[in-house]
């Protein structure tokens, strides 16, 4: 499923990068995680760049378990003929074997309730399953991306934090499945880099949000959308003092793609997100202006899930000198206006959705 948002927000990305994107024409993109959130997205950035590119398409496999991610997600791209859908696990031996040019890995599970309730199946994925990407990437690949994630720092006692930070991780608790799976994730990158030069780039994302994330995976943004969508009250649970600094999908995604491109970012790990940090008070407010109703009541109150808030991290905000020096990247969408749009898109999907209904009759 698309909607005019995500479109829009994809021809953006692609014509901001213009020729920087032209190695990938003719070229073959492995996305791994292609139905969830960040993956449909880099599907949907590629059906844009495929479009200004007709006569030479970059062919795209687009792979996912669906555990979390719905193949509705890809329903659209289907009937494209550069696309290739395989519903496979990357934490298996990639069956028929495949020699992308470019790899987009972000396989994982992105939502804590979700990994929290499958912790052996995140571990999986975050190793095994970058371990056979490099594996593949290594065979002749030109770039990869392998997405880790800010949650390697842990509780941060640094903020803003820099990529030297060490982090701050319980490896024990019941987040350590995607903290520490992810960490090892990010040692297989820089040993495969060390031993063999393997072109691949660590991102470490912080908070990204916008169109396109099932709105009942627990994370903050799709629960305030949910709320917003029924008209309130946006319920936090939390006291919302937590401070989050969220950055919108389409900024993200313009500056991973920038450091695929750049041989420069081989081996090195990078933090991609917004420096405007934000409490999640402030974010439930922010919602509720941008539904347009901002006497819309933000609750606060304590969630059912036992775990909920344990090693939750007090404050999130990155240090972006690394990514800005190399790349002069700076996101532009501020949070109020990425609500605005994550929240007409998801209107649009529901007024697509009750139109097919009352065309099925
Ligand atoms: N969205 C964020 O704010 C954020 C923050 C930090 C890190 N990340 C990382 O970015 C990547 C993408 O995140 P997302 O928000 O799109 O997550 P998501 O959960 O929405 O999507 C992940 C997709 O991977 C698929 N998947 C899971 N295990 C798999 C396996 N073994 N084989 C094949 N497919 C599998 C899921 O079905 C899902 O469609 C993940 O690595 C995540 O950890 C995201």
């Amino acid at each position: 499923m698309i909607t005019d948002v995500i479109r829009r927000d994809a021809q953006g990305v692609v014509d901001n990068l213009g020729r920087l994107l032209d190695p990938l024409a003719g070229s073959t993109v492995l996305v791994t995680g292609a139905a969830g959130f960040i993956g449909g997205f880099f599907l949907d950035l590629l059906d844009a760049f495929n479009d200004r590119h007709p006569g030479r398409p970059a062919r795209v496999v687009a792979m996912d378990n669906f555990m979390v991610g719905p193949p509705e997600r890809l329903s659209h791209l289907l009937s494209r003929p550069w696309v290739t859908c395989r519903a496979g696990d990357v934490s298996r031996p990639l069956v028929p074997p495949l020699q992308p040019d470019w790899i987009i890995h972000a396989a994982s599970i992105g939502s804590p309730s979700i990994y929290r309730a499958n912790p052996l199946e995140v571990i999986a994925a975050n190793v095994q399953g970058t371990w056979n990407m490099l594996d593949l990437c290594h065979q002749g690949a030109r770039g990869m991306l392998s997405f880790s994630s800010s949650e390697v720092y842990g509780d941060p006692s640094v903020v803003p934090t820099p990529e030297d930070y060490n982090g701050n991780v319980s490896f024990t608790g019941p987040r350590a499945c995607y903290d520490e799976s992810k960490r090892l994730g990010e040692t297989l990158c820089a040993t495969y880099f060390r031993l063999h030069r393997t072109p691949v780039k660590v991102i470490r994302p912080f908070n990204v949000y916008g169109p396109g994330q099932r709105l009942d995976d627990g994370r903050i943004i799709p629960d305030l959308v949910r709320a917003a969508l029924a008209g309130g009250p946006l319920v936090l649970y939390s006291d919302g003092r937590a401070t989050r600094s969220f950055c919108y999908v389409s900024d993200f995604a313009e500056a991973c793609l920038m450091l695929l491109m750049m041989p420069e970012a081989d081996g090195h790990a990078f933090n991609v997100g917004n420096a405007e940090e934000v409490s999640i008070a402030d974010a439930g407010h922010a919602m509720a202006e941008a539904s347009g109703d901002p006497s819309m009541k933000v609750e606060f109150r304590v969630s059912s899930e036992a775990a909920y808030l344990v090693d939750n991290p007090q404050r999130r905000c990155p240090d972006l000198t690394k990514l800005h020096r190399l790349t002069g990247f700076e996101a532009r969408v501020k949070v109020r206006e990425g609500l605005g749009r994550t929240l007409s898109s998801y209107r649009e999907e529901r007024d697509l959705g009750s139109l097919r209904k009352a065309a099925q009759g």
